[in-house]
């Protein structure tokens, strides 16, 4: 059997992992295993590197992906899909490793051209419904505490407010788990349309009690918003193939709302991609793992459309319209935990 793999979106520590374990039952079984090179850019371009036991070694703890990545949308691209078909006859299988859009493409090509497909779900976001985690996710998280925490000696030795921008789209999970982790005082995400004029308020409690400082952490996808204003989403890019904007810039514009109308000097941290990059924590390590051996034997079971899951703490297969099917936001319960510690 020849089994491929690609991974697709962005890139996200954990994906070596997924390919290792992968490739590890393939050759237990004496098949060959495939990569895909740059997503599904690679599947239609024909761009494929078969892979031997010396290419998975020593790629565990390595960020990134061996494989390279790409947002290319195949049913974007002309003759994209019909090229991307005729790529696969060299392929028995393939495992799609990716977010919303590489997992979407998979359920696509698979309820349309009945491709034998299983998915693995990746972001660092954890957007993803169908599984109760994504790998990445604790290790952007890892990295946007320690950030905090740091923020927070320099914060106090200057009395000043530190904004902190983390990553996650449309969805507050990063924010939210390493705004709790770092002792945030306010928490700004998506889901929740705090104001502004709230945020400065629970800046000014927090001063009332003789707290000189504070860490604001915002989601880059929270929309800025006052209590007269319209709300607005700051955008720093064009959409991609997938139609997602570039997000960004919203920490420094609530940086200088928070200076001018509370008058405590703000600076802000953009994280960006550093939460995207370098070796992934042991809890991902292991999960992407156990993503990838549940990958190969669906693929072995001949599971197609389904894609690996967590669920508590058993990897099960549902089906990749699961993945895709809504955006997994922050519970209201988890926030309202975080927002005890607030002002
Ligand atoms: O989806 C993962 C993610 O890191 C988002 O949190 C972020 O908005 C986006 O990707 C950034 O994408 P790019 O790597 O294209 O700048």
């Amino acid at each position: 059997m020849r089994i491929g793999a690609l991974t697709g979106g962005g890139d996200c520590p954990g994906l070596n992992a997924v390919i290792r374990a992968v490739a590890r039952r393939a050759f237990d079984r004496g098949d060959e295993i495939v990569g895909v090179l740059h997503g599904w850019r690679g599947l239609v371009e024909g761009q494929f590197r078969p892979l031997g036991p010396i290419d998975v070694t020593g790629i565990l703890p390595r960020g990134g992906t061996i494989l390279k990545t790409s947002r290319t949308n195949p049913y974007k691209v002309d003759g994209g899909v019909g090229r991307l078909l005729e790529n696969l006859r060299r392929l028995d299988a393939l495992v799609a490793i990716g977010g919303e859009d590489t997992l979407g493409v998979a359920a696509r090509l698979h309820s349309e051209h009945d491709v034998h497909v299983v998915g693995v779900p990746k972001t660092i976001d954890n957007d993803l419904s169908g599984t109760d985690y994504t790998f990445g996710f604790d290790t952007a998280v890892a990295i946007a505490t320690e950030a905090i925490d740091r923020l927070h000696s320099t914060a106090e030795s200057h009395d000043r407010v530190m904004v902190c921008e983390v990553m996650g789209r449309h969805t507050g999970w990063i924010a939210v788990m390493a705004g709790m982790a770092g002792g945030a005082d306010v928490i700004l995400t998506p889901e929740r349309p705090v104001t502004v004029e709230r945020c400065c308020e629970l800046i000014q409690q927090r001063h009332a009690k003789g707290k000189d400082f504070s860490i604001v952490v915002v989601s880059e996808g929270w929309e800025l918003r006052t209590e007269s204003g319209a709300a607005t989403l700051v955008e720093s890019g064009a959409a991609d193939a997938f139609g997602h904007v570039r997000l960004g810039g919203v920490g420094e514009a609530l940086a200088r709302e928070i200076e001018s109308r509370t008058r405590f000097e703000t600076r802000v941290t953009t994280l960006g991609h550093i939460q995207r990059g370098g070796s992934p924590t042991a809890h991902d390590r292991v999960l992407a793992t156990r993503y990838g051996l549940k990958a190969a034997d669906m693929v072995y079971a001949g599971a197609w459309g389904q894609m690996a899951s967590l669920r508590g703490d058993r990897i099960e297969a549902v089906p990749l319209s699961d993945a895709v099917a809504e955006l997994k936001t922050v519970p209201d319960e988890l926030y309202e935990q975080a927002s005890a510690f607030f002002g």
